[in-house]
């Protein structure tokens, strides 16, 4: 294979039609940030909003701006514009919660949906929370509910009549590796299963089309390609079909239909809104709400396609350039099976991450042994990948990562 030069590499950041979004974004200098899909850098626009809710919405308007400035309705405003990026209609996305939250709040909508069905399943090894949730649920109704966990390459063998809902992650955290969602959705479809999709690792990073795949529940957080901030509100996804037969196990005041009545009795809002809980975070909407708008003036097409070619392009120098130092892919090679993010396994993971965030390249760990790499296209130039690479081969021909302070665990790694 030929090898890459730099003037290859800068020939493509001369070409990218992505390239001016990133002085939209405030990135430290000299730093290469390759862990938007973990947490996303903060969009220059963001600050100067902030600034306006707390001094002006908050401390001026106070409790005036429910009304006044629209708070009350920021969670499906916002869900409408995230409805745009995933191929859902207006109505169908309510901003809020956490995606953990969430995945609950769509497990028992599945529980509701068919009385007879009562196992969730979900695999092994997907985010733990997805699993997690499923074990809660089953755990208020033991004898009832049943959750399991299934093989990755058996998900669809493994649903039948008394399965009530499968949740799967599109883009698997760990490995990248996509998920076909209109061949799950339309197998699990056959055996009378709806599908709950994580798209966490998904929004933002590609484009998705839920109808198109008819799909019929999804969750995904903010906080990372969409580049809500840290701990942004998540995202729900429910299919019209579905939003009148649920009666939303978390009925919180604000998923009532008239919160303001003040009733006694639950009687769930009309559409997407029953699946509000209770009062949104406004100050993390805000900040969302910068994101996707941001988000939303992208081309989701160029969008994907340079994300491919940036993950490709690092496997490709990574192998050039670091072939002697034992990494292994832990990703798929073929772009069109990979998420937007690029994974190596190493005995050696942590400490090399660990130096690398030292040398000015920011990746993340996941055990028990793999590097990872996330490519948010808004941002990163092949430039900085050149560079990520330049830099990695630095921390490995010295060593330099084989020193103590690298070694030791950090709480959030
Ligand atoms: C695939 C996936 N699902 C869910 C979550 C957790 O989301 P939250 O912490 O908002 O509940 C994450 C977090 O990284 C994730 O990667």
């Amino acid at each position: 294979m030929t090898r890459i030069t730099f003037d290859d590499v800068s020939h493509l950041d001369e070409q990218d039609s992505l390239a001016p979004f990133s002085a939209r974004f405030d990135i430290p200098d000299g730093l290469i940030y390759l862990d938007g899909n973990s947490l996303g850098c903060l969009p220059k626009a963001a600050k100067d909003r902030l600034n306006e809710v707390v001094t002006r919405e908050w401390g001026q308007d106070l409790i005036r701006s429910w009304n006044s400035n629209d708070w009350i309705n920021a969670p499906a405003r916002i869900g409408n514009k995230i409805a745009k990026l995933i191929g859902a209609d207006d109505g169908e996305v309510i901003v809020g919660d956490s995606t953990s939250i969430n995945v609950f709040k769509c497990l028992s909508a599945c529980l509701q949906l068919d009385n007879s069905r009562t196992t969730l399943i979900t695999e092994t090894g997907n985010f733990p929370t997805d699993a997690y949730m499923t074990e809660g649920l089953a755990g208020i109704a033991p004898d009832r509910i049943g959750a399991r966990l299934v093989d990755p390459d058996e998900v669809i063998d493994s649903l039948d009549e008394t399965t009530a809902a499968l949740l799967l992650t599109h883009t698997h955290y760990k490995t990248g590796r996509l998920r076909d969602m209109a061949a799950i959705t339309s197998a699990a479809h056959q055996k009378g299963v709806p599908v709950i999709w994580d798209l966490s690792h998904s929004c933002g990073a590609m484009p998705v089309d839920l109808n198109a795949c008819d799909a019929d529940f999804a969750v995904g957080c903010g906080y990372k390609y969409l580049n809500g901030g840290p701990g942004a509100p998540a995202f729900t996804f429910v299919a019209k079909r579905y939003q009148e037969k649920v009666f939303p196990a978390l009925s919180g005041w604000l998923g009532h239909k008239q919160p303001f009545a003040f009733d006694d009795r639950y009687a769930p809002a009309p559409g997407i809104n029953r699946f509000q809980c209770g009062t949104p975070g406004i100050i993390g909407c805000a900040a969302l709400e910068v994101g996707i708008d941001l988000m939303l003036e992208a081309d989701m097409q160029a969008l994907r396609q340079k994300s491919s070619a940036l993950g490709d392009l690092f496997i490709q120098l990574v192998n050039q350039e670091c072939g002697e130092f034992g990494f292994e892919p832990a990703c798929p090679i073929n772009a069109a099976e990979r998420g937007s993010q690029v994974s190596f396994h190493h005995p050696d993971g942590y400490a090399i991450m660990q130096a690398l965030i030292a040398c000015g390249v920011i990746g993340d760990f996941r055990a028990p042994d793999i590097l990872r790499f996330g490519f948010a296209p808004l941002y990163i130039s092949y430039r900085d990948v050149w560079k990520a690479v330049d830099i990695l081969r630095d921390v490995m021909s010295s060593e330099a990562w084989n020193q103590s302070q690298f070694k030791q665990r950090a709480a959030v790694t």
